[in-house]
């Protein structure tokens, strides 16, 4: 047997692109509130006011115009706002995660349910007991779930108030947030973890004019993160903290050392830098040279430091989707990918939206991470993204996902094998819900089919797919049955 016994199998979901239900429950806006779907081409919009009262709008990440607001508009549809509805199906929906094996489950808690106008506001009661329901039957199920506390979804208010995470206010806000987490659900939850994919605000349009707001953002994450695992142990010393980083695997183009090194500089930039910060206690001595790069200037103060070394996360949680290629030559074709653009490796198939299908580089980024960081793994997200077609009859057979998943469930017991120390594995995701990047429904990851598609016709009905079937049989038999 190669999985050890225990080892977690599951699927990982999260509050804004599966709950809709954007304004009940007492929950406030966030900002994918005010966005739209794109395509398999293009990303999603983020649409406000502006000062003059014409219409704007911004791609993700973007940052309101001075006087902007906000706003909804009659004529556009917002996919998020009921999503696949898991607000209202979730009993359902966990009888037929249990139904497929699952012994543990991911989701977020929506920041904006718990705390929708910040401290000042008060806790929304509503909403933590909505989480509660959620979690108890979920344990009641056989899973023991796995929470992560942000998942770029904190309120707009916060925006408003603040002007979002530069502002060190954010910090207290967050450790806030966390606590009434960690204290109302104690007993119920174990295993945490912070912001999902902290490294994204290294990846996509970072450049000279955005780098220094987005160092500043993400060290005020990078404390928060700390503060929230010292105060996690001190609640309770059995709870685990996790890190959750966007697994954005790389290779050299070509053999030119230009490229091997321009591949190794990446995988510092866009992974370790949040890595080592996290799992190490400290800025890895290469920050230097990026925030030199880019001109920044961060303001790291002593208590900083000895914060970062008291709040080390006990485990590493990422995503892994697919591999890109680095090159400092001008003839590579340019490709997509999960929060980043890379170029084309010609030994690789590609999804309908461009993202380079490599179980191999899956093998090849778990043995990496565990030679770097020696402590458990977690994998949150592994999954593909493709159209799928309801036959005549209901079903649904997505061979394509099928062979996505055995093959990267293969590569990770073969990693077990080898000795990475990894405790679970959730699919992304185990029903269909809204593409982060796209903003489309019809991107569809999950092994339970959601009527709904990008224009909002749709009853919302559940149904099995074919890798439902694939997928129960490969936890039941703890990732041994795997044909
Ligand atoms: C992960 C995110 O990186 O990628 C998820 O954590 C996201 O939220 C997933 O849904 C797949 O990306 P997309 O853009 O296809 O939804």
């Amino acid at each position: 047997m190669s999985f050890p016994k225990g080892f977690l199998w599951g699927t990982s979901i999260s509050a804004e692109q599966a709950e809709g239900a954007w304004d009940e429950g007492g929950k406030s806006p966030v900002q994918i509130d005010y966005a739209t779907a794109g395509s398999t081409k293009e990303h999603r919009l983020i649409w406000f006011e502006n000062a003059d009262g014409t219409r704007g709008s911004m791609g993700l990440w973007g940052h309101l115009p001075k006087g902007a607001k906000y706003r909804i508009f009659d004529d556009l549809h917002y996919t998020n706002h009921v999503a696949c509805d898991f607000y209202h199906h979730w009993r359902e929906d966990l009888d037929l995660f249990a139904e497929m094996g699952f012994t543990t489950f991911n989701t977020s808690v929506a920041w904006s349910r718990i705390y929708p106008y910040g401290i000042q506001g008060g806790v929304n009661k509503e909403g933590v007991e909505f989480y509660r329901q959620v979690f108890t039957r979920a344990r009641e199920l056989g899973m023991d779930p796995v929470i992560t506390l942000y998942k770029y979804d904190e309120p707009v208010y916060f925006e408003e108030t603040y002007g979002g995470w530069s502002n060190r206010a954010m910090i207290d806000e967050f450790v806030e947030f966390a606590r009434v987490c960690f204290t109302e659900y104690k007993g119920l939850i174990n295993k945490w973890m912070g912001f999902n994919e902290i490294n994204i605000l290294m990846a996509f349009g970072l450049n000279n004019e955005t780098a220094q707001l987005r160092f500043e953002e993400l060290h005020n994450q990078i404390i928060a993160s700390a503060r929230t695992a010292k105060l996690a142990h001190e609640i309770d010393p059995d709870l685990r903290i996790g890190a959750m980083l966007c697994g954005l695997c790389t290779y050299p183009l070509t053999p030119d050392p230009e490229d091997v090194m321009a591949n190794y500089e990446y995988f510092q930039n866009i992974f370790c830098y949040c890595g080592d910060a996290m799992l190490r206690g400290a800025y890895p001595t290469f920050a230097k040279r990026i925030w030199d790069k880019y001109g920044v200037t961060l303001d790291i103060t002593e208590e900083d430091k000895v914060i970062m070394k008291e709040g080390v996360a006990d485990f590493l949680g990422f995503s892994y989707y697919m591999s890109n290629c680095i090159t400092t030559h001008t003839d590579g074709t340019p490709v997509g990918g999960n929060m980043q653009m890379g170029f084309a490796n010609p030994y690789l198939k590609a999804s309908d939206w461009g993202w380079q299908i490599d179980p191999t580089g899956y093998r090849y980024f778990l043995n990496l991470l565990w030679d770097r960081y020696q402590v458990p793994l977690f994998d949150v997200e592994n999954g593909l993204g493709a159209f799928d077609k309801v036959e005549e009859d209901g079903s649904i057979h997505d061979t394509y996902r099928i062979d996505y998943h055995r093959a990267h469930i293969k590569a990770l017991k073969q990693a077990v094998e080898e000795g990475v120390g990894i405790f679970g594995y959730t699919t992304w995701a185990g029903l269909d819900l809204v593409s982060a990047g796209t903003g489309q429904m019809e991107k569809r990851y999950g092994m339970i089919y959601v009527d709904m598609d990008d224009k909002g016709n749709g009853t919302l009905e559940r149904k099995k797919k074919d890798s439902f079937f694939y997928i129960q049989k490969v936890y039941k038999s703890n990732g041994e049955d795997l044909d």
